[in-house]
């Protein structure tokens, strides 16, 4: 595989894009700036983004995440808002990039992703890997997702990046990072009291001994850190670095996408 071959994974969190409190709020500044520090590092990218504002109360109101169930108003009018409200967040984006004349397309994941007997399919590759060919920067987004049994639930950015790394195939990922609103993993205090330290460095042999600081999450339908841990063990185990970084540190997207130094948690590979 040629060097030029090599691509890099970023999630930007729905948390950091949104204001998770505030339905259908952006962050414009963050936004932009995130826009043109991915702009800046022309790198090979595949962006992948959360709901935030657009996905979470949506979701919950109509508990899309948890399938069908007749017993819940208008559940099934509730799972196409939901979609929408995250077509038009991704749209937003979209637009921010197109306005500096940098190429993206928008993959609709609830296009290209179903659930089949209990298990998450991703069914095809092409249009992505192609649009990589032509140096333009695919863009997915948390959406919901269908299954093949009549139901749906939701498929957040986590799983997807998860998904890109087990199948992607044309294409080897050099690492994923997550651009959250905090500076990465927190360690919890050895001691049980409130001291909890940012985790820099940690090889994936030693995940499954982490104990992480409980922070407290917003409303969030997929799940916050311990599924994020939990999607970090299995990327890693597909022999891909992870790091998580501050997206609301000015230049931090730039630098971790130059991979540059910065204060963040890097999780490394054991050889
Ligand atoms: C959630 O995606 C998508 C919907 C709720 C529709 P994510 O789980 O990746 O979103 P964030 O990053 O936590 O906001």
């Amino acid at each position: 595989m040629k060097a030029e071959n090599s691509v890099i994974l970023l999630k930007l969190g729905g948390g950091l894009l949104t204001d998770k409190n505030k339905p259908f709020s952006i962050r414009e500044d963050i936004v932009k700036s995130a826009v043109n520090q991915i702009i800046d590092a022309n790198e090979k990218i595949i962006l992948i983004h959360g709901g935030g504002s657009f996905g979470h109360p949506l979701a919950k109101k109509y508990n899309v995440f948890d399938g069908i169930d007749k017993s819940i108003p208008n559940q099934i009018f509730g799972v196409v808002e939901t979609h929408h409200s995250m077509i038009r967040f991704n749209s937003y984006l979209i637009e921010q990039f197109l306005e500096m004349n940098y190429p993206v397309l928008s993959i609709q994941t609830s296009s290209i992703f179903i659930k089949k007997l209990n298990k998450i399919s991703l069914e095809s590759l092409d249009v992505l890997e192609t649009a990589l060919d032509l140096k333009i920067m695919p863009v997915l987004y948390g959406d919901v997702l269908f299954d093949k049994k009549g139901s749906f639930s939701i498929l957040s950015g986590d799983e997807i990046i998860l998904k890109l790394c087990e199948s992607l195939k044309s294409y080897s990922i050099s690492k994923v990072v997550f651009a959250m609103e905090s500076d990465g993993l927190f360690k919890a205090d050895e001691l049980g009291g409130n001291n909890c330290k940012l985790l820099t460095e940690c090889y994936s042999s030693e995940l499954d001994d982490l104990i992480l600081a409980d922070l407290g999450q917003k409303i969030d339908v997929t799940g916050g850190i311990t599924s994020k841990l939990a999607h970090i063990k299995k990327i890693c185990k597909q022999k891909i670095p992870v790091q998580l970084i501050n997206g609301l540190t000015e230049g931090y997207i730039y630098k971790s996408l130059r991979n540059q130094k910065i204060n963040c948690t890097n999780i490394l590979i054991n050889e």
